[in-house]
Parts: structure tokens; C-alpha cells; sequence
């Protein structure tokens, strides 16, 4: 069976619908860890409930036992390559990953971004969206998933859906369907990528 390795920052409601749908049988792949920058991520939480071996690499620690970026991304990829992975799913990751870590496993990293190609790459994604929508210059947004090169957001589409945007709705209620997208995305793209038939 094909090995993923899910990298998170944070929540991980993205890594939750993956083990929900390995659980299920849904997604013929094995979650074969989970790596966090964060060591109070709850995705780390969801794992270890899900019985999924789970890492800690902290930037602010290998930064402050003298090493630099570049280190960083070199220990992350040697700590993921362990677990000898097919594919390498960013879910809500929040570092940009440098090509000391992208050259070790060319074509094998994907990342989930909450906005269609070529659009609000970088942080608060949603939100950008809504307040483009309000001065009118966009009447949707989307979710898609890409195979990850060096420029932010940025690199081939390995699937995507729009996502209307409705008057009068609140950042938070267009955040939640977004997320909703998030969570059907992600699974497919895996199983696009990955999953037998
Ligand atoms: C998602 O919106 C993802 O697209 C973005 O960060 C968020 C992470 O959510 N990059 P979660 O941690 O999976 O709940």
C-alpha cells in the first residue's frame, strides 16, 4: 500500500478527513506519519489518537541551537524520507519549504491551498478572498491542490474547485464551506495521485 507523510501547523481538520477516510477503507493508503512544526499542533493530537507515529521539527529550536533555514529544511527532509514516503501532503503547513528539501523527493510533495490558481497565494487566504468579493473585483473563490515548487501557493494543478461566494455572508460562514471543499480535496487528490483501484 502507498505511504503518505502529512506535514501540519496547526488544527489539522485536513489530516482528520484523511484518517476518517482511511479508517473508512475510503482511501486505499497508509498514513505512515505525522510531522509538525508546532509542538502544540492539535493535528499532532489527531494522530496519536489515530495511532499514527507522529514528529516535532521546530524552526525556533534549530534556529536557536545555532542552525539557519536551510538546516531546518535539510533535518525536515531526512526525518520525512525515514519514513520512506510516496507522497508528501502538505495540510496546512505554514512554512515555505526550500528546494534543500523539495530536490530530495521531486514530484512527491503536494499542498492544499484555500483559493483557485494564481490567487491569494500566502497566508489568510479566505479572507482576502471575502474582501475582494465585497470591493468587487471577484465573485468566487476555491480550494485547490498542487504539487509544490518553490514560489509560494504556486506549481501544477493536481485538482481544483471554485467556490461561490454569497452576498451578505460572513468571513467565518465562507471559511467553513471553503473548508468543507478542503476536506473532499485533499482526499481526492491523494487518491488521484495514489490509491489503487
Ligand atoms: C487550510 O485552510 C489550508 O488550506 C491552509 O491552512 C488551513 C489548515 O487547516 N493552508 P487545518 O489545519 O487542516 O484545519
Amino acid at each position: 500500500m502507498s505511504r503518505i507523510v502529512v506535514l501540519i501547523s496547526g488544527n489539522g481538520s485536513n489530516l482528520q478527513a484523511l484518517i476518517d477516510n482511511v479508517a473508512s477503507g475510503d482511501l486505499g493508503v497508509e498514513i505512515a506519519a505525522v510531522v509538525s512544526n508546532k509542538a502544540d499542533a492539535f493535528g499532532l493530537t489527531r494522530a496519536v489518537e489515530a495511532g499514527i507515529p507522529t514528529e516535532v521539527l521546530s524552526l525556533e529550536e534549530v534556529i536557536s541551537d545555532g542552525g539557519n533555514r536551510d538546516g531546518f529544511d535539510i533535518e525536515l527532509a531526512g526525518l520525512v524520507a525515514a519514513y520512506e514516503p510516496d507522497l508528501i501532503v502538505l495540510a496546512g503547513w505554514m512554512l515555505i519549504l526550500s528546494e534543500s528539501f523539495l530536490n530530495r523527493f521531486p514530484d512527491k510533495v503536494i499542498n492544499l491551498h484555500p483559493a483557485m490558481p494564481g490567487a491569494f497565494p500566502g497566508t489568510r487566504a479566505i479572507e482576502r478572498a471575502h474582501a475582494a468579493f465585497h470591493r468587487g473585483e471577484i465573485k468566487r473563490t476555491g480550494v485547490m491542490v498542487h504539487k509544490v515548487i518553490p514560489e509560494v501557493d504556486a506549481g501544477p494543478v493536481v485538482t481544483m474547485e471554485p467556490v461561490p461566494i454569497f452576498n451578505g455572508e460572513s468571513v467565518d460562514e465562507l471559511e467553513e464551506r471553503v473548508h468543507l471543499v478542503e476536506h473532499n480535496l485533499i482526499v481526492a487528490a491523494v487518491d488521484l495521485l495514489l490509491a489503487q483501484p
